[in-house]
């Protein structure tokens, strides 16, 4: 699009025109989490709906111990690195645990929002000041090029939340390949996965009765409000979202109630959408446990165990990078 009007313009902004510019119409899912969307985020997880926080909670409460002792087995010193660390809510349960081994690690949490990097590093500060913590405040693709770079010490690197479930699964496949070749052979993985479910279940967490996730959803409007100058009419859209049970994934939508015009003041021309016209803002998939172990096996990963909760709703499954 020529529609440019300033020349520098920030990674959001080159996003946001580009995603707006195409069709159909998207923005990606890692931009929901300003300091507005953290919080709503946090409201979320704690939501009766949102049964993901609560089941990787408990797989963390009750196997906790047994994790941190299988993850570090045969390690002396290492880096934990954790992908989208978030507010830490579960994976402190995982630091005490990890701490309690004995072994020497640093804590590397990679958040793109560096709002809650700042809270995260805050409470860990508080809560285990024995604890070495180093934030990277950068995307996913970003931080896996320092992972190389860090030291010779073994990688155990977290992916939790089923943050992995924002990748289709051609991505997310390609993310892990990549992850693999910035790691050694013995490096470990913990992934937290959601599972595939009653289809009603998981409907719910995406689209509760308090209109929290749609308020999230929302956000993503008024932060280009306030960060692009954009003049987005927040009733002239509503949050909209399915799930597709044979792939598994859930999707997310931001619909135009009505054909109309968007001006930002970054751009020249407004942006256009006709009536009913979407903006896909996430996707959230689902494995089962087989889709996992083949997606292991194919990509090269041994796995040592799957640790699931009582309902049998999440999995964090604990993989070992083949010689
Ligand atoms: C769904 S939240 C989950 C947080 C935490 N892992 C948990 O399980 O509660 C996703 C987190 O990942 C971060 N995030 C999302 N996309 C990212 C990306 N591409 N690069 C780095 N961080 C990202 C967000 O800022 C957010 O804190």
């Amino acid at each position: 699009m020529s529609l440019v009007k300033k020349e520098v313009l920030s990674q959001f902004a080159q996003d946001t025109i580009e995603g707006l510019g195409s069709h159909p119409k998207t923005i990606s899912s890692k931009y929901f989490y300003d300091t507005e969307g953290d919080k709503i985020f946090q409201q979320i997880m704690a939501m009766p709906e949102y049964y993901l926080t609560r089941s990787e909670f408990e797989i963390f409460e009750h196997q906790g111990k047994e994790i941190a002792t299988t993850m570090t087995k045969g390690s002396e010193n290492f880096n934990l690195i954790e992908f989208g660390a978030g507010d830490g809510y579960k994976t402190k349960l995982l630091l005490q645990q990890l701490l309690n081994t004995g072994v020497g690690f640093t804590y590397y949490p990679v958040d793109i929002s560096k709002n809650i990097l700042q809270e995260l590093e805050k409470e860990l500060k508080a809560e285990f000041p024995q604890l070495e913590v180093s934030p990277l405040n950068l995307d996913y693709f970003e931080a896996l090029k320092t992972l190389s770079k860090l030291n010779t010490n073994k990688n155990i690197t977290l992916f939790l939340g089923s943050n992995i479930g924002n990748f289709h699964d051609h991505e997310a496949r390609q993310f892990l390949d990549q992850f693999k070749h910035q790691c050694r052979p013995g490096d470990r993985l913990l992934l937290g996965v959601d599972l595939k479910k009653d289809p009603r279940i998981i409907t719910l967490a995406y689209d509760d009765p308090h209109g929290i996730t749609a308020a999230f959803n929302l956000n993503l409007l008024k932060r280009m409000n306030r960060e692009l100058g954009a003049h987005f009419q927040l009733d002239n859209f509503s949050h909209h979202t399915f799930y597709e049970p044979i792939s598994g994934e859930v999707f997310s939508y931001l619909v135009s109630l009505k054909e109309q015009n968007v001006s930002f003041d970054t751009l020249d021309l407004p942006i256009s959408f006709e009536a009913y016209e979407m903006i896909h803002t996430e996707i959230s998939k689902k494995y089962s446990i087989r889709e996992l172990d083949v997606m292991a096996s194919d990509l090269g990963f041994a796995v040592q165990k799957h640790f699931t909760d009582t309902n049998h709703y999440f999995v964090d499954s604990l993989w070992e990078i083949k010689a």
